[in-house]
């Protein structure tokens, strides 16, 4: 695996004031990276404390899982898995109930600057874009090359948001005609005779949407999502604490829906009436801030 796995966490003293982690509490980090987050949870609860750390991406977890070994770190758990099956990593780890859950959505510095599996379209790198090699899979090539045209104009509508999708469609099925495209630098071309010429200077770059979709149909991000919100109450301990930082506006409405309809519900206090973000003077340290988003609720109620 190539280079460190720097990554500085994002929101930290936000997430430790919402979170609220005391000692010998246990926390779950559901998308523990390098453990930025992770490592601060632990601080604070202790060596009466625990706290698991799942991590998605294999290669990535035995770098963090092999740092935590050698610092003889051992009340962190580092899993391999999927933060969806949160319930059955826990129920392995002999843990039934957490005191507070941390998700730090999508991918981390470590994905765009050393992963080589294109993620940026600012490198010409291969199309691959999963967290998880190991578990197979299709690659973004894959979808590129083997979509029909109105799937690749739904995926790029529905998760970049991107308001020239079916143009994009029409000329990535044109240049696949002639040769598959397997690099970020021939999907990029390709988005490129899809956009209209005045629409290419802006302020974002005319790929930011169709590599934003493409990430979350390879990884079915949202159906992570859905599928851990849909089991998050089975997750926590009565009075435990849920904070969930995400990067984009698909993501975030999840998030906040879920919280409308569970305080509605009952079941889980809010926390946050609006999303914590970043001071300006985090945003100019680490530039990933400035997008995110974080939101916390207390849960209250268990389901009948
Ligand atoms: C933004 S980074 C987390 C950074 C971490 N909080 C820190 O400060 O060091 C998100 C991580 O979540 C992982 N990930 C993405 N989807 C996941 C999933 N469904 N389950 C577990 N991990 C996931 C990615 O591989 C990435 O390493």
């Amino acid at each position: 695996m190539t280079g460190e796995l720097m990554h500085t966490p994002v929101l930290l003293e936000s997430v430790l004031t919402l979170l609220d982690p005391k000692p010998g509490e246990v926390m779950l980090d559901g998308t523990a990276n390098g453990g930025g987050h992770t490592l601060a949870l632990r601080g604070r609860v202790g060596s009466g404390g625990r706290v698991i750390a799942i991590e998605r991406d294999s290669e990535v977890m035995e770098k963090f899982a092999e740092r935590i070994k050698k610092e003889k770190m051992a009340n962190v758990t580092v899993v391999a898995g999927n933060y969806a099956d949160s319930w059955g990593i826990l129920e392995r780890c002999g843990i039934r109930r957490v005191d507070g859950i941390l998700l730090d959505l999508g991918f981390s510095s470590w994905h765009v600057d050393e992963a080589g599996r294109g993620f940026s379209f600012q490198k010409n790198e291969p199309l691959d874009m999963r967290y998880d090699r190991q578990g197979g899979g299709e690659t973004a090539a894959d979808i590129i090359n083997n979509r029909r045209q109105d799937e690749l104009e739904r995926m790029i509508r529905d998760y970049g948001e991107e308001r020239f999708a079916r143009g994009i469609a029409q000329a990535i099925v044109a240049a696949r005609k002639h040769i598959r495209i397997m690099t970020t630098g021939m999907l990029v071309a390709a988005i490129r005779q899809g956009v209209p010429r005045r629409f290419q200077q802006g302020k974002i770059h005319p790929a930011t949407r169709t590599f934003q979709a493409l990430r979350i149909a390879v990884n079915d991000e949202l159906g992570c999502l859905d599928r851990f919100l849909s089991e998050v109450s089975d997750l926590l301990a009565p009075g435990g604490r849920l904070a969930i930082i995400s990067f984009h506006s698909l993501e975030d409405r999840l998030v906040k829906n879920f919280f409308k309809q569970k305080a509605w519900e009952g079941i889980f206090e809010i926390i946050t009436r609006k999303p914590l973000t970043a001071e300006c003077g985090e945003v100019r340290r680490n530039r990933r801030a400035r997008s995110a988003k974080l939101r916390g609720g207390r849960f209250i109620r268990p389901t009948a």
